[in-house]
């Protein structure tokens, strides 16, 4: 088998550490599988699965069959998952036992000189045992990568202190900080809208755009992520990550160039001029909201309190809905309104563009805006609502929209995530990678809120699951005279 020349790699060993985990079983072993079956890995291409459970790579591979093939359905062939099971390899490893990392030197060892990436797919309390472990063992070459997981530490404190321990074994060229949303096609896509087309720049500015909003629904509960969820919370979970990122692509300026410095300079700027929230004007500007028992698609969920492992009287909260601002300007007084929530009505990913209307309406309508909706899941999908004649005699106007569905301009395959985030981390390209500053400014400006919910003592507000979330969401929109897009006619 031979990658094509479009996508060729360098042969490289991709240690997976946490890799009997959700994550490798459910996104990055099939995301690698993806790209063996199209044939864009190279032969020499290893995936070296570590974690506690003592097996053997047999028994891995016989847990794959049960977990990991599921996932890959869609594109399972007998003979390509046979050959993609042929770069497996499992190492039981025990991270807090240096000589256990002895193992590693072994196999790594056959191909010193190769693309070697330490994927770290653990709780981020293990991080730096992982990185301290590898260096004492003489693993981190040159061409050595580490990606982390999200969430980089807790608050601006715990972020800087893992940033600082990674920085003591790999340069900032080798970290590699994983937001998934990154990886999404569609997000890559707001980068081509906005920078590949004139017609949008001129527009994409205060005087143009009155509210901009970013939703992030999810259908699903805690389900069994309650350890790492109810300590966590959505503000830490999503907001400080996913939402963010999203705020910052459709905020920056043009980069000079779509090199990864260029892109991550200009990330950077738009996060550290959001406006500050702290003190009282958080109450104001932020709901917490936390779902109690209710019904998501017909089904029976139970409320977050009730759920396994999660406090009787946890007040982590689920929903999050805020207002937030940047100080430039292009964007001064243009409100950007983030929400997200578990166990809501719909999943869906969603940024709605509201530009201004018209100021004097000659026909018999009201001034309802132009919008620019940008759907990122479940389907892709960018559609412009203009405002148009409907037949007939009279001139009455009809909200239409000027479609763009992915699935139906691209014959290509929908991919996920984390395919093209594998494979540029092993190519070496940080464009779709967070830079420490941005996490550091992304905490710097969270920090203030939670602190101020914990001072004011906020608690999350119930709604009932399979809803929009607290009433207090719209009402936190509704004072700037702007609706959540369900609300809208
Ligand atoms: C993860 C969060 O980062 O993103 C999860 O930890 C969330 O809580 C998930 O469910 C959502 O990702 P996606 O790609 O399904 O929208």
């Amino acid at each position: 088998m031979s990658p094509t020349k479009e996508f060729s790699l360098a042969p490289f060993d991709l240690v997976l550490f946490g890799g009997t985990g959700d994550l490798a079983m459910r996104k990055l072993l099939p995301a690698m599988y993806f790209r063996h079956y199209e044939e864009q890995l190279p032969d020499d291409g290893r995936i070296i699965c570590v974690a506690r459970s003592a097996m053997s790579t047999e028994e891995f591979k016989q847990e794959m069959e049960r977990t990991v093939r599921q996932h890959v359905e869609s594109m399972y062939d007998e003979t390509a998952w046979a050959s993609f099971c042929d770069r497996i390899l499992y190492l039981s490893i025990d991270i807090t036992d240096q000589a256990q990392y002895q193992q590693l030197v072994e196999v790594l060892g056959e191909v010193p000189d190769r693309v070697r990436v330490f994927y770290l797919s653990t709780a981020p309390g293990l991080f730096s045992r992982i990185c301290d472990g590898v260096a004492k063992a003489g693993l981190v070459t040159e061409n050595s990568r580490v990606a982390l997981e999200k969430p980089l530490g807790r608050d601006l404190a715990s972020a800087v202190a893992i940033n600082d321990e990674l920085a003591e074994v790999f340069t900032e060229a080798q970290i590699y900080r994983i937001d998934h949303y990154l990886g999404k096609e569609t997000v890559q896509n707001l980068m081509a809208l906005r920078f590949g087309n004139y017609l949008f720049e001129p527009i994409w500015r205060r005087e143009h755009i009155s509210d901009i909003q970013i939703t992030i629904a999810e259908q699903l509960g805690v389900e069994s992520r309650a350890g790492y969820y109810d300590h966590t919370g959505a503000m830490r979970d999503m907001v400080q990550n996913h939402l963010l990122q999203l705020l910052v692509i459709l905020a920056m300026e043009p980069p000079v160039s779509i090199h990864p410095d260029a892109v991550r300079d200009e990330k950077i700027k738009i996060l550290r001029s959001l406006k500050p929230l702290s003190g009282r004007d958080v109450l104001d500007s932020t709901v917490r909201g936390q779902y109690s028992d209710g019904t998501v698609n017909g089904k029976p969920v139970i409320a977050y309190r009730d759920s396994d492992g999660v406090a009787p009287n946890s007040f982590t909260e689920t929903f999050v809905a805020l207002k937030a601002e940047i100080d430039s300007w292009r964007w001064q007084g243009v409100p950007f309104f983030l929400r997200t929530g578990k166990s809501l009505q719909d999943r869906r990913t969603e940024i709605v563009i509201n530009f201004r209307s018209v100021p004097h309406s000659i026909f018999d309508m009201p001034r309802v805006p132009n919008r620019l909706i940008i759907r990122l899941q479940p389907e892709e999908i960018i559609k412009f609502q203009i405002f148009a004649k409907g037949r007939g005699d009279e001139m009455r106007l009809q909200s239409v929209d000027l479609d763009l569905d992915f699935n139906q301009a691209f014959k290509k395959r929908q991919m996920i995530a984390y395919e093209r985030l594998l494979l540029d981390i092993i190519r070496g390209n940080q464009t779709l990678f967070n830079h420490r500053d941005e996490v550091t400014a992304a905490w710097g400006w969270i920090d203030p809120i939670i602190q101020s919910w914990e001072q004011y003592q906020v608690e999350p507000i119930p709604y009932a699951a399979g809803t929009w979330g607290p009433p207090a969401s719209s009402a936190l929109i509704a004072k700037h005279n702007c609706g959540w897009l369900e609300e809208c006619p």
